[in-house]
Formats: C-alpha cells, sequence, structure tokens
C-alpha cells in the first residue's frame, strides 16, 4: 500500500477524507499532521482524533503541529463548519491521546526514516505544517513522493474572498514555499471539489449503510450543506478534501494539466490567490499537475463503498 500521511484541519469534509483513507486497502495511513485552519489548533487536533475513532483506529498517530500560520493571523471558517469545526453528528469527546512529538517533527523524521520518494504527504487544510518542515529540513523536499493538495481555483475562485481559496488564503507564504519545493504535486482546485455534490440521494446512500461511520458522515454533510445552500443555493455539500484521497485510489476518473502554479503573497486584494498558467502563456516551468474535472457519480460510488468497509466498533 501507498504509505501516505494527512495534513489537515478537520472540518467535516477533512474527517470524510480521514475515513476515505483509512477504509482503502491500497493506502497505509502512518499517522496525521493536525494544523489550525477551519477551527483553532486545539479544536481540529480534537476532531482529528474523533474521526479515528468513529474508524476504531484509536492507534494511529495524532500529531498535533502549527496554530499559526506563518506570517499573518488565523482566519478560521465557523461560519461553515460550526463551533467545533465538526458540527452535525453528536460523536463522544475523544478518548486517545494526542501523539507525542509535533507534527512538523512527525513529517520530518517520517520522510527521513522510509525510503526516498516513497512517502505522499496529503495536505487538507493550510500548508503551515509542511512549509515549516521544508524551511527547517530543505533535505526532505528530495524525499517526499508527491504532495496532493486541497486549495486554489482555476475559474471558480473565491470562497474566502473574491480571488482566493481558504486554504491556501489562510497561510499564502506557506503555499508560497510548498509551490517552489520541487517536489511533484497535484492540486484539487474548487473547480473540481464543487463538482463532488452531496446530493440528497447521495446523501441517503451514506445513511443507508447503516453504520455509526455511514450515519456520521450523512449528518456532518447535512450540516455543511446548510451553508452551501444558503449562501450558493447548490444543493448538497461539496466534498473539497476527500478529492485528494480519491484522486490516489482512482486518478483516472480524474482529469488535468501539468502548469505552472504561483501564490500572491503581496497584494491584500488577492491574497492567496492561485495563478495557474492553464493555456501556457507564460515560460515559467510546470510545479503542478492542477486537475480541473472529475466524474462525480464514480467519485461518489467509490466514496460510498469505501465508508461501508468500516465497521461498526
Ligand atoms: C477547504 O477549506 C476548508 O473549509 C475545507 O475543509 C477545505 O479543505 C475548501 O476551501
Ligand atoms: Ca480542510
Amino acid at each position: 500500500p501507498l504509505p501516505i500521511i494527512i495534513d489537515t484541519d478537520p472540518g467535516q469534509d477533512d474527517a470524510v477524507a480521514i475515513l476515505l483513507a483509512l477504509a482503502s486497502p491500497e493506502i497505509e495511513v502512518l499517522g496525521l499532521s493536525v494544523v489550525a485552519g477551519n477551527v483553532p489548533l486545539e479544536l481540529t487536533a480534537r476532531n482529528a482524533r474523533i474521526v479515528c475513532e468513529l474508524a476504531g483506529r484509536t492507534d494511529l498517530p495524532v500529531h498535533a503541529g502549527c496554530a499559526l500560520p506563518l506570517r499573518r493571523p488565523l482566519v478560521t471558517a465557523e461560519q461553515v463548519h460550526g463551533k467545533t469545526g465538526l458540527d452535525g453528528p453528536v460523536l463522544p469527546e475523544p478518548a486517545m491521546p494526542l501523539a507525542q512529538g509535533h507534527a512538523v517533527d512527525f513529517i520530518i523524521d517520517t520522510l527521513r526514516g522510509r525510503a526516498a520518494r516513497s512517502v505522499t504527504l496529503c495536505a487538507l487544510g493550510p500548508l503551515t505544517n509542511i512549509a515549516t518542515a521544508l524551511e527547517r529540513a530543505p533535505d526532505i523536499a528530495e524525499r517526499i513522493g508527491r504532495i496532493v493538495l486541497m486549495g486554489g481555483a482555476y475559474f471558480e475562485v473565491g470562497n474566502i474572498t473574491p480571488a482566493a481559496e481558504f486554504n491556501i488564503h489562510v497561510d499564502p507564504h506557506a503555499a508560497a514555499s510548498v509551490f517552489a519545493c520541487g517536489a511533484p504535486i497535484t492540486v484539487l482546485p474548487l473547480d473540481v471539489t464543487h463538482k463532488a455534490l452531496v446530493t440528497r440521494a447521495r446523501n441517503d446512500a451514506f445513511r443507508a449503510l447503516g453504520t455509526p461511520a455511514g450515519r456520521a458522515v450523512a449528518e456532518m454533510t447535512d450540516f455543511f450543506e446548510r451553508f452551501d445552500l444558503r449562501k450558493y443555493g447548490s444543493e448538497g455539500a461539496p466534498l473539497h478534501d476527500p478529492c485528494v484521497i480519491a484522486w490516489l485510489l482512482a486518478p483516472q476518473i480524474f482529469s488535468g494539466r501539468e502548469v505552472n502554479v504561483e501564490i500572491e503573497t503581496t497584494s491584500e486584494l488577492t491574497m492567496g490567490m492561485t495563478v495557474a498558467d492553464w493555456w501556457g502563456v507564460t515560460d515559467r516551468p510546470v510545479n503542478a499537475l492542477f486537475i480541473g474535472d472529475l466524474d462525480a457519480d464514480a467519485f461518489f460510488s467509490l466514496l460510498t463503498e469505501r465508508l461501508g468497509r468500516i465497521a461498526p466498533a
């Protein structure tokens, strides 16, 4: 199986991504590194452990990481995710402890301790932990197999400002250093994740699994939907972060282009904008595979089938 680290700020959609990874035999989750984003670090660290317990994986190391972006104040998204970040289902407070050691050290030690280019970093939140690891240990850039991240946008710009997507906007300086690090990168932008909509029928399919995980995912996406319905009028919550894991499992249901992506870090107006050279109008070097489309039905059949494998605790 493919060894991965999930760097995350749960978040209902992060939670679904973690469950998808844990339910998939093609993937070996080495641990979770948690970052501040949707809600402050204390809550994302709590939520990550709640999700592990829901999947019966109390053995998985969950490391708390950076509490603040590199240079900017933290922006959170309680308006989307609720005050805990995981509003919706009623789930028990976690009993499992956090793992010893900072998430940044966990990332560095794991990359140094395993074969070069064998570990994939899956980034589901602001890129602060990964950028900090790269800054402290520049040698790891060559050891990363690939960074697969949810962030940015091309046509569908702007879910936190008119110009920027949340994960990149929260820590644009971190994003800029990640895009410059030289490791292979795959980007799942809003253009794709806004196609992964949990319609009523798809939500019913989660619930019909009849398991605690299926029910929790149905309740999480119900909660998450309220925001999108009110704000965008879209039927169903967009499952942003699970697209990262789905790309690892079934890249053939996605399509995209190898492009250059640069991150805006100076203009307040467009802070955190992902400037993707989709039409190749510059000679800037390719630094990412930018995904543009997905087969949503195939995505939801995969997700639902995998969630069904998570047995009741
Ligand atoms: C991203 O921001 C967060 O709200 C979600 O968890 C996702 O990672 C979408 O812009
Ligand atoms: Ca997230």
